[in-house]
């Protein structure tokens, strides 16, 4: 079985009939500008609409982590600035403490800061996704994406 994030569906309107809570959010202004262009972009009709959506994805995201379990082959790609200070020494140490599940790894240089690097893994779902974690937390990772697969028997 193949799993992959699972996107964003804009007619999951299950909650439609209930009633709306009003929240107050705070944001940094570039994070709100940027989410605002990707609005824009896609046709929303209001930034309440979007952060309903985004919300959705987010939660719909954290179930399917949680669903996946077992002997799992993995692929993780990240993308990160190679100048943010210890990154590169972070990165390499967190793949040495997880030698038991990562097999390979590949780094592209993407632009003149940007790097993408694509992990194999291979072990305990459970495992598979603290790598990901790990490698998540760290300041200078910008994107990154863990993907598993079950392994032929
Ligand atoms: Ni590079």
């Amino acid at each position: 079985m193949f799993n992959t994030v699972l996107h964003t569906t804009r007619d999951d309107r299950m909650e439609s009939e209930q009633e709306l809570m009003r929240i107050g959010v705070s944001l940094p202004d570039n994070l709100l500008t940027r989410f605002d262009g990707i609005l824009s972009k896609r046709g929303y009709s209001s930034r309440s609409e979007g952060i309903r959506d985004a919300i959705r994805s987010y939660i719909r995201y954290y179930e399917w982590a949680s669903e996946v379990e077992g002997d799992r082959l993995g692929v993780i790609s990240l993308t990160y600035n190679h100048e943010q200070h210890g990154l590169i020494d972070a990165l390499a140490d967190i793949q040495h403490q997880h030698l038991d599940v990562i097999q390979s790894s590949m780094h592209f240089h993407a632009d003149a800061k940007t790097c993408l690097e694509v992990i194999t893994l291979h072990g305990d779902a459970a495992n598979l996704k603290k790598v990901a974690e790990d490698l998540m937390a760290l300041k200078g990772v910008q994107h990154l994406k863990l993907t598993t697969i079950s392994p032929i028997k």
